[in-house]
């Protein structure tokens, strides 16, 4: 046997050599720094967009670039934000700490940044000299001079050498600055041509909203990018050879097909599962080669899901009697037809209701739409969520006959 560690990796962006397939993502994220350019990569929680982001910017920094790469999702203010993009623009300031602090006060002047570099976790803090407790508009002017200051840095340095700033989870800006936001960023950044701007965040219904709708400021800033599936025949091949690596064997390719389709190809859920099929694997062993089977992907999967089960019953107990049908009925119908007359009278309440059920789990981030054939049909955003609620029902039944 020659790997003992479980090959399937899931939670938190995966570096580029255990990233399956997304050339033409990473590609595109790298094109855009390097020209200067503005991109949004909009897709599901899960998908694999800050990976996407990850690979990128490790592949371009091993080029000589500066990338600046940020999450703005636990920020708790735009002046958080804006202290992290000044912070991370010193670390990659050549030069003595005088000289690297000269350099930010004069490309930043505007924020007066105070910078200290701790020696023992040898990473830069900044704080402002123009920080105040009114957060909302002198937080976006911040972020505007931070993004001039990036611009005029960029400017300095060699035509040779792409500066790049890459924004995760980019809704939180918005959210923290509102719609004045929107306009005062998009009017800063049409005017560099220097910087290439990369903001990505998987809230796709706020995100897409403000991309494609032409009465909002963002509409037609930059190319906007669908982060979809990773195609099946890619996944099914990293699987297939990662457990014959580990010495397992994989009888049947339809099995790994099932695997997919159980974790309807968020990857994530792929991962997390196939995890649990390698431990299963690994303690079936002694008695021959582990072999992945119906059988061993079935126990893998109640494994994984009732890891879960704490979280998943914190969640249900939450919702409403109407949105938990409304949910079993979206495993039903596949999550299609939802609004249609005979749908509405198995979830039991008025169509007016059940509209508004599922909305209040589309803002749950329980359930997401997805364009299939010209139609929306609605999908779990954790499929697991769903085998729960299947795996619980199955429960009750046979309780309920003992
Ligand atoms: N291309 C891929 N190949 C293999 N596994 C992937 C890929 N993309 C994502 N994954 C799996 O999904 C997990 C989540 O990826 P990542 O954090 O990049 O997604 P995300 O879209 O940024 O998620 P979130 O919406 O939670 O921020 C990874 O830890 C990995 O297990
Ligand atoms: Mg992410």
């Amino acid at each position: 046997m020659e790997s003992l560690r479980n090959p399937f990796w899931f939670g938190g962006d995966i570096g580029a050599e255990g990233l399956v397939d997304r050339d033409t993502e990473t590609a595109q994220v790298e094109r855009t720094i390097r020209d200067g350019s503005k991109l949004f990569l909009i897709g599901p929680r899960r998908f694999g967009k800050s990976s996407i982001l990850r690979a990128a910017s490790e592949r371009l920094a091993a080029k000589g670039a500066i990338v600046i790469r940020v999450d703005a999702d636990p920020i708790s203010s735009l002046n958080e934000l804006v202290e992290n993009i000044v912070a991370l623009s010193a670390s990659h300031l050549r030069g003595k700490v005088h000289q690297v602090i000269d350099d930010l006060g004069k490309f930043f002047s505007r924020l007066r940044p105070e910078a200290k570099f701790d020696i023992n976790e040898r990473e830069w803090n900044v704080t402002l000299g123009v920080r105040t407790d009114d957060e909302g508009a002198r937080g976006i002017q911040n972020l505007v001079d931070a993004l001039n200051g990036l611009e005029k840095l960029a400017l300095a340095q060699p035509v040779s050498k792409p500066v790049g700033l890459v924004i995760d989870e980019f809704q939180r800006v918005v959210e923290l600055g509102g719609q004045r936001a929107e306009a005062q960023l998009r009017s800063a950044i049409q005017q560099h041509s220097r910087v290439g701007y990369v903001f990505a965040g998987s809230n796709t219904r706020l995100l897409t909203a403000m991309t494609m709708n032409h009465d909002r400021p963002f509409y037609r800033l930059g190319t906007v990018m669908t982060v979809g599936a990773v195609p099946r025949q890619d996944f099914a091949a990293f699987i297939t050879k990662s457990l014959r690596k580990s010495g397992f064997r994989v009888a049947d390719p339809t099995v790994v097909n099932s695997l997919l389709t159980l974790a309807e190809d968020v990857p994530y859920n792929v991962q997390s599962l196939a995890n649990s099929c390698w431990n299963e694997l690994l303690s079936t062993r002694g008695a021959g080669q582990p072999t992945l089977t119906a059988d061993v992907l079935q126990k893998s999967l109640i494994r994984a899901v009732m890891e879960l089960d704490p979280i998943y019953t914190g969640t249900w107990t939450k919702l409403t009697s109407i949105q938990q049908n409304a949910l079993r009925a979206v495993i039903r119908e596949k999550g299609k037809g939802m609004s249609s007359a005979p749908v509405v009278r198995t979830i039991g309440a008025a169509s007016s209701t059940v509209h508004r059920s599922l909305e209040a789990l589309r803002n749950q981030n329980i359930l997401r739409d997805e364009p299939a054939d010209g139609k929306i049909q609605l999908r779990f955003d954790d499929p697991f969520f769903a085998h729960w609620i299947r795996m619980r029902a199955m429960n009750l039944k046979i309780a309920g006959s003992l």
